[in-house]
């Protein structure tokens, strides 16, 4: 095999140290970017040839050992210490087929126009691997919600009960966070799908390039407007991270959920076997560890994000060898983001939900109290305010002498109304009933955006027709 002379060659005497080589190779994580550098080279070769910078011939045996590299894979590059990274190990392949000509392919390209191109190209078909993934992931919380429309359940504030809701509703909540976090990549994607190719070092090239017909064949939507921008700005990846890092934490509070639930004090949803396991020494255990894993999981993307950040501060522009540093977070992030989404979808969509106790809890501890004070409102005319202020003694009166919400009648509440200095109410004991009665309380939340079932149905037909759009747009 001939080697091309090592780019040290000319303006050194000596070689880096083994150790400082190693410790400033990026050849381990080059590996994702390998078939985006063919992608880039072709598209760069051809553009050559088109503008007849450089010859014919040149340009088709440089396109037909890509093809040859392409056909046999990253295992055919040779990784002797003299290659810093992966686009030396491609030159010296070409030189290997072509020869000397092959030194042609780097008119006009440094590797640091090449590498910020490389990684948007892997980037933009990641974050469509994502976002289908996130789609799919509606896609099944929106199938259980719909077998779970009428099915009340307690809705917390500061995980203490709150008001009744449906299991519907509160899927359909992640469900709303989940496009969100889709929408959030879609934007991302237009910073991310642009062309530095042409910047070459930084200040572009005294050849006359076509970055039109680069753009074009890489699929790109424009190429960046300033060759110093184009090889050193990477808040393109931060962009993405952060996206990554607030999908994890949609993923994260799920699974917090879904730990609590499946508490023997909560005792809301059981856990499927496929997602649990059991103690050494306790044989009765069950315990919810793939979703403490996801929930810790998420966390190694927000370090990614600082870590990224805090290496961006510190670059003055252009190119710094510190970039190549930040490249493998991005990898891990996505990783990480990939394998967790993944996870946590299948984890979710095999819980079993515990109807019986979901609609117990949301008829208990006065989580209906708002209703009793909404109905005063509404048949007595008196000021939120007060009916607030009576419910509140209500509740007070009634949990310390251990009565129950079906042990609230008309009699009781006017006790205490007079009590506090205010008339009579005479509501009725049905009317009182029907206010405590959590179904009841579920259907009349029926403004948009509540979770009586046909405005839950009405968020569920609106997140299909997303879904449908967003599937269609991704060729699915
Ligand atoms: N491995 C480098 C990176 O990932 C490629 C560019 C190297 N450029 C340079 N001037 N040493 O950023």
């Amino acid at each position: 095999m001939i080697l091309v002379d090592n780019i040290r060659n000319g303006r050194f005497k000596t070689g880096m140290t083994d150790e400082a080589n190693e410790y400033s190779s990026s050849l381990e994580f080059d590996k994702v970017i390998f078939y985006s550098y063919i992608k880039t080279n072709f598209a760069h070769t051809s553009m050559l040839k088109h503008e007849g910078i450089i010859d014919e011939e040149t340009a088709d045996n440089i396109l037909c050992a890509l093809d040859d590299l392409k056909e046999e894979g990253y295992d055919a590059l040779v990784f002797d210490p003299s290659v810093e990274d992966v686009h030396m190990a491609i030159e010296n392949y070409v030189t290997s087929k072509i020869g000397p000509q092959a030194g042609f392919m780097h008119t006009a390209k440094s590797r640091n126009d090449q590498v910020a191109t490389d990684i948007r190209l892997v980037l933009r078909e990641k974050i469509i691997d994502i976002q289908i993934g996130i789609l799919e992931f509606i896609e099944g919380i929106v199938g259980m919600a719909n077998q779970h429309l009428n099915d009340v359940f307690i809705g917390f504030t500061h995980l203490q009960h709150a008001q009744p809701i449906t299991i519907a509703h509160h899927l359909m909540a992640h469900a709303q966070a989940l496009k969100r976090d889709y929408e959030r990549f879609e934007d991302t994607y237009k910073r991310v799908n642009l062309n530095p190719l042409g910047s070459a070092a930084m200040a572009t090239t005294s050849f006359p390039i076509n970055r039109e017909l680069t753009t074009k064949l890489l699929g790109f939507d424009a190429y960046l407007e300033n060759s110093m921008d184009g090889v050193s700005s990477r808040d393109f990846i931060a962009e993405t991270v952060f996206d990554l890092t607030s999908l994890c934490t949609t993923l994260s509070k799920i699974c917090e959920e879904l730990i609590l639930w499946s508490t023997y004090e909560f005792n809301i949803i059981e856990m499927a076997d496929e997602y649990s396991s059991t103690s050494s020494i306790m044989p009765q255990k069950k315990n919810p560890d793939i979703a403490e894993i996801a929930r810790a999981k998420s966390t190694i993307v927000n370090g990614e994000l600082v870590t990224i950040l805090t290496i961006l501060k510190a670059i003055p522009y252009t190119y710094n060898r510190d970039l190549q540093e930040i490249t493998p977070h991005l990898w891990n992030a996505i990783e990480v983001s990939q394998d967790t989404l993944s996870v946590v979808t299948h984890m979710l969509l095999s819980v079993k939900f515990n109807v019986e106790r979901c609609s117990y809890l949301a008829g208990r501890n006065f989580a209906t109290a708002t209703d009793l004070a909404d109905i005063m409102v509404r048949e007595k005319g008196i000021p939120f305010r007060s009916a607030h202020k009576i419910v509140g003694r209500i509740v007070n009166e009634a949990t310390s002498n251990n009565m129950l919400e079906e042990d609230i009648t008309s009699e009781f509440i006017d006790n205490i109304s007079l009590e506090l200095s205010f008339d009579k109410l005479e509501l009725s004991d049905d009317l009182i009933q029907k206010a405590l009665n959590p179904v009841e309380n579920v259907k009349i939340r029926n403004v948009p955006g509540g979770p009586a079932p046909e405005m839950v149905s009405v968020a569920i037909n609106n997140i299909n027709l997303f879904l449908n759009d967003e599937f269609e747009k991704k060729g699915i």
